[in-house]
């Protein structure tokens, strides 16, 4: 695909990911457009190559909000790619992203819709695995052209899991699971390359470097962070605990990730995270 056609519009790209996915897309020479539901200061949407004072090129902004569909039409106008990383964290996101390719078909050009999707959003029976499981349906079917990479946890999600119990005085952590989780950087740079190549369709799923135990991440977390806690395991009810337990989330035949846990929570730790 040519790299001098119109803009890559980012969907959620003030979020941990698609904030990832904005500088490399501009560092490879791409105008990039980026949604968000505010208003942003550094609104210059009206240049078509915005540059920063110090001349680096930055990011136009449309506001617009893929659950009312408010800003979609100009949000959508002229783009040739559509990296859609944004969530609404709940069931909506099937709703969300049918709006976004509604408003894409209404512009009439035919982008090419880059999509993030979870491993084993097939096999885990969670509402919002569900919303994303329907919308790469939608996508595979609404006759733009494609491209789904689904990838594990990234790295923050499953810290996060230990770092907000940091005022209790013990740790829980989910029994007899097990995680893979990736760096976001490093999905960020797959879904790059997708937006610059041709439709790719699934594409093949992106794992984190090593499988641990949800025990020896909250370990590797209390540890990093200097904090002693004795550790609790909690069974969790439910089908969707069970498909955790078997490891439906995660995909050891695609231990692509480089970077591993332990090395995200160093960097993490003295400040050098990406
Ligand atoms: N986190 C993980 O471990 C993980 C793993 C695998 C796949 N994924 C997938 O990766 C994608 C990005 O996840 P993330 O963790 O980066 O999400 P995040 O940090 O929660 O960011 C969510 C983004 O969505 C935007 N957004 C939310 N509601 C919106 C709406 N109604 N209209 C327009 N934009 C809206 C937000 O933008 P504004 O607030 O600026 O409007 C924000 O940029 C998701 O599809 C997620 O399922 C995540």
């Amino acid at each position: 695909m040519s790299d001098d056609i119109g803009p890559v519009l980012v969907t959620g790209g003030t979020g941990t990911l698609g904030r990832r996915v904005v500088p490399k897309l501009l560092e490879r020479g791409r105008e990039v457009r980026v949604l968000s539901r505010r208003a942003h200061a550094a609104d210059r949407s009206a240049q078509s190559v915005p540059m920063s004072q110090t001349g680096v090129p930055v990011p136009q902004w449309a506001t617009g909000d893929l659950t009312t569909g408010k800003g979609l039409d100009a949000a959508v106008a002229g783009v040739s790619c559509i990296v859609h990383c944004a969530t609404t964290g709940s069931g909506k996101d099937i709703d969300a992203t049918r709006a976004l390719i509604e408003a894409a078909r209404r512009a009439g050009g035919r982008p090419h819709l880059v999509y993030v999707s979870i491993v084993g959003v097939d096999l885990v029976p969670l509402f919002y695995y569900r919303a994303k499981l329907a919308a790469e349906k939608t996508i595979e079917d609404c006759g733009l052209p494609w491209s789904i990479l689904r990838t594990t946890q990234f790295h923050d999600l499953l810290a996060r899991i230990t770092t907000v119990q940091r005022r209790s005085p013990v740790t829980l952590y989910p029994a007899g699971m097990s995680a893979q989780p990736i760096e976001v950087d490093e999905v960020a740079q797959r879904l790059v390359e997708l937006a610059s190549g041709e439709p790719a369709g699934r594409v093949a799923d992106m794992g984190g470097p090593e499988v641990h135990t949800m025990r020896e991440f909250a370990l590797l977390t209390l540890r990093a962070h200097g904090m002693r806690r004795p550790l609790l395991p909690v069974r969790l009810p439910g089908r969707a605990a069970r498909a955790y337990r078997a490891g439906h989330h995660t995909t050891p035949g695609h231990a692509v990730g480089v970077r591993t846990y332990s090395e995200y929570l160093a960097a993490v730790t003295s400040g050098r995270a990406r």
